[in-house]
């Protein structure tokens, strides 16, 4: 291992059925504002806006209302919700709900305070945050994102069509986060897949990268191996809490910074998602899985010796009598078989992406450095895209 670093994470977790229970501990931190941001209808249906209702109620908290938190939240919602924050001087945001959900309150923690345009000066311009910032707390009830324990705040403008990530540092990183896998055990299967694929996406992509013997390429197998089997078998039977759980716990180890300790990272399976996201509207695990298996095969000549890693380690490719590339496309045919067995879309076309818009969406593909083939072009990006319907 060769990189150097600094490693800490803020975020208190409390995690297993019932940690629900742990919330009024945590609030007692906090002043007597709370906003409570919440998705569309999901926390209404399952009973769990209910439960947090009487919790907060019960600690004498002033509950300001942020209802409708969109899927792929938007700016519109991120300037709403900040204003809202700011003329009710709220002391804690608690998000319940998503990925969506966290990235969100994360948005407006640093938005609320923020003299000038929060897309443009933390989202376009990527400045430091030099303003107060409002703690945010998280319930979820949805696994993939790993925002209930990094800094990530990922939101989208449609009108000019860009879907944009922001990693903001340790002062915005929710406080606390429950986790209770219960509370996923109400999403629809296909949000439930979709999660599981931007799981491994998340740690694949912090994993195809660098040539050093890491530690942190070893976590990212368990983890990769742990999520392939509890995903079978939660496809199989969503229901299944102790496969369920050990998702939602893979899912926080993926992206809360420790498997990306001492390597460079790629991330352009993220930069495409997100500018089919930014066009598409489409659910952001799905767009991954879209766009996943025609990158690879464009990276894999570079990254070659990894690849066959994965497919061997992950995939339990047997290497005998087969060439060194053909161990790595073998290892890609089996990732791509789970991706069918789970159920997974593997084309954009299945997310309604015509073929006018890529231009756009290659336009909108930030090129990032840090993988095996870091001389990518916008063109490049436009005939992987072209591979992907
Ligand atoms: O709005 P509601 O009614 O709550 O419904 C949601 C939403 O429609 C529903 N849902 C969530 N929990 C549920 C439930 N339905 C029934 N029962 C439950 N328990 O699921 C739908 C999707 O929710 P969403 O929060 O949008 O999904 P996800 O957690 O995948 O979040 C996606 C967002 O996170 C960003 C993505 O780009 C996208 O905008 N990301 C954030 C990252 C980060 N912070 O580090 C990294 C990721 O790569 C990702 O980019
Ligand atoms: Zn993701």
């Amino acid at each position: 291992m060769k990189g150097t670093f600094t490693y800490s994470n803020p975020t208190r977790l409390h995690f297993g059925e019932e940690a629900l229970g742990k919330l009024a501990g945590e609030l007692a931190g906090f002043g007597p504002v709370v906003m409570l941001s919440y998705g569309k209808a999901s926390i209404k249906k399952s009973g769990l806006y209910d439960r947090v209702m009487e919790i907060l109620r019960a600690a004498g908290k002033t509950v300001v209302e942020d209802p409708g938190v969109m899927p792929n939240p938007t700016v519109e919602k991120l300037r709403e919700g900040a204003r809202l924050a700011r003329e009710n001087k709220v002391d804690l945001i608690l998000a319940v709900g998503g990925g969506s959900v966290c990235d969100y309150a994360k948005g407006v923690s640093v938005a609320a305070y923020c003299d000038a345009d929060p897309w443009e000066k933390y989202y376009v311009r990527m400045e430091p945050v030099d303003n107060a910032i409002i703690p945010v707390g998280c319930v979820l009830t949805m696994a993939g994102t790993g925002s209930e324990m990094n800094g990530g705040s990922v939101i989208t403008n449609h009108a000019v069509k860009r879907k944009i990530g922001r990693v903001f540092g340790d002062a915005v990183f929710p406080r606390f986060s429950i986790l209770d896998p219960v509370l996923t055990l109400t999403l629809p299967r296909y949000q439930m897949v979709a999660g599981c694929f931007d799981v491994m996406s998340h740690i694949l992509e912090q994993y195809l990268s660098g040539t050093d013997d890491n530690t942190s390429d070893y976590i990212a197998e368990g983890l990769m191996r742990s999520l392939v089997h509890s995903s079978r078998i939660a496809a199989a039977n969503p229901q299944d809490y102790e496969a369920r759980s050990n998702i939602m716990w893979t899912a926080t180890w993926a992206l809360n910074t420790l498997i990306a300790k001492g390597k460079t990272t790629d991330w352009m399976v993220h930069m495409m998602g997100q500018s089919v996201g930014a066009f598409t509207d489409a659910t952001h695990g799905m767009t991954l899985a879209a766009v996943t298996l025609p990158y690879f095969r464009h990276i894999l000549p570079y990254g070659l010796p990894k690849f066959v890693r994965y497919a061997r380690v992950v995939w339990g490719i047997d290497p005998a009598g087969k060439s060194d590339e053909e161990v790595a496309l073998a290892g890609l045919e089996a990732m791509k078989a789970w991706m069918q067995e789970i159920g997974l879309v593997l084309s954009l076309r299945e997310l309604g992406a015509t073929p006018d818009m890529l231009d756009g969406i290659a336009e909108g593909t930030f090129l990032l450095r840090g993988g095996y083939k870091p001389d990518l072009t916008t063109a490049k990006i436009r005939l992987i895209l072209e591979a992907c319907f």
